[in-house]
């Protein structure tokens, strides 16, 4: 069985579990509102993976990250560094949708990260952009960068080193994509700050 396979398959198992996660307090949101949960996409062999906050409406009806307004964002600043979005593999920290978009609880952040953690082992990215402070947060707090923590004002576009089980990875946090949607500004600096993935 070669390595893409043995990902496939580790993914589609964690997707299972995903299905079923009936203990958290999104599931029920989820099967009234005939809404799937979103696991992420994109390269199993991935050096560049993407993590947002948590699905939106869009994302929740098809199953699929960034797929709605800030996905567009999204692909936009990817197209502006020439960096394909079959080539790096996008998820979330919260896989099912907050009623209402709200921002997701700390609660929830905790109740999901252990697929996030997992993910991260299958896929090995050498490479993790934060998109938001939710998802810096945990990653900075999770994976020995906590002292180094700043508002995301600072914080953005800067790249921190942190070792994980399968070896060294840089984490780059960077503005949501959304907050260039209500700041023009924003969407200049989000563009600046994604030609340092490039390097
Ligand atoms: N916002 C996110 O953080 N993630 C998505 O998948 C969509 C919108």
């Amino acid at each position: 069985m070669n390595e893409e396979s043995t990902k496939k398959e580790q993914l589609e198992r964690l997707e299972k579990k995903l299905l079923n996660f009936k203990k958290s307090p999104l599931y029920q949101y989820r099967v009234e509102n005939g809404f799937l949960p979103v696991l992420g996409e994109g390269d199993f062999q991935a050096k560049i993976m993407f993590i947002g906050e948590a699905p939106g409406k869009k994302e929740a009806q098809t199953g699929k990250p960034f797929c709605g307004a800030s996905g567009k964002m999204l692909d936009s600043l990817l197209e502006s560094v020439k960096i394909s979005r079959k080539n790096v593999y996008i998820t979330n920290i919260v896989k099912d949708r907050p009623q209402d978009n709200r921002d997701p609880s700390k609660e929830e952040i905790e109740l999901y990260s252990h697929f996030l953690d997992e993910q991260i082992e299958i896929i090995q990215p050498k490479i993790i952009a934060t998109l938001g402070r939710f998802s810096m947060g945990y990653i900075m707090t999770h994976y020995g960068l906590e002292k180094e923590i700043e508002p995301i004002s600072d914080a953005h576009g800067k790249s921190y080193e942190t070792k994980f089980s399968y070896g060294k990875v840089k984490i780059i946090p960077l503005y949501h994509p959304a907050a260039a949607m209500y700041n023009g500004g924003l969407r200049e600096t989000l563009k600046e700050d994604f030609k340092i993935l490039k390097k």
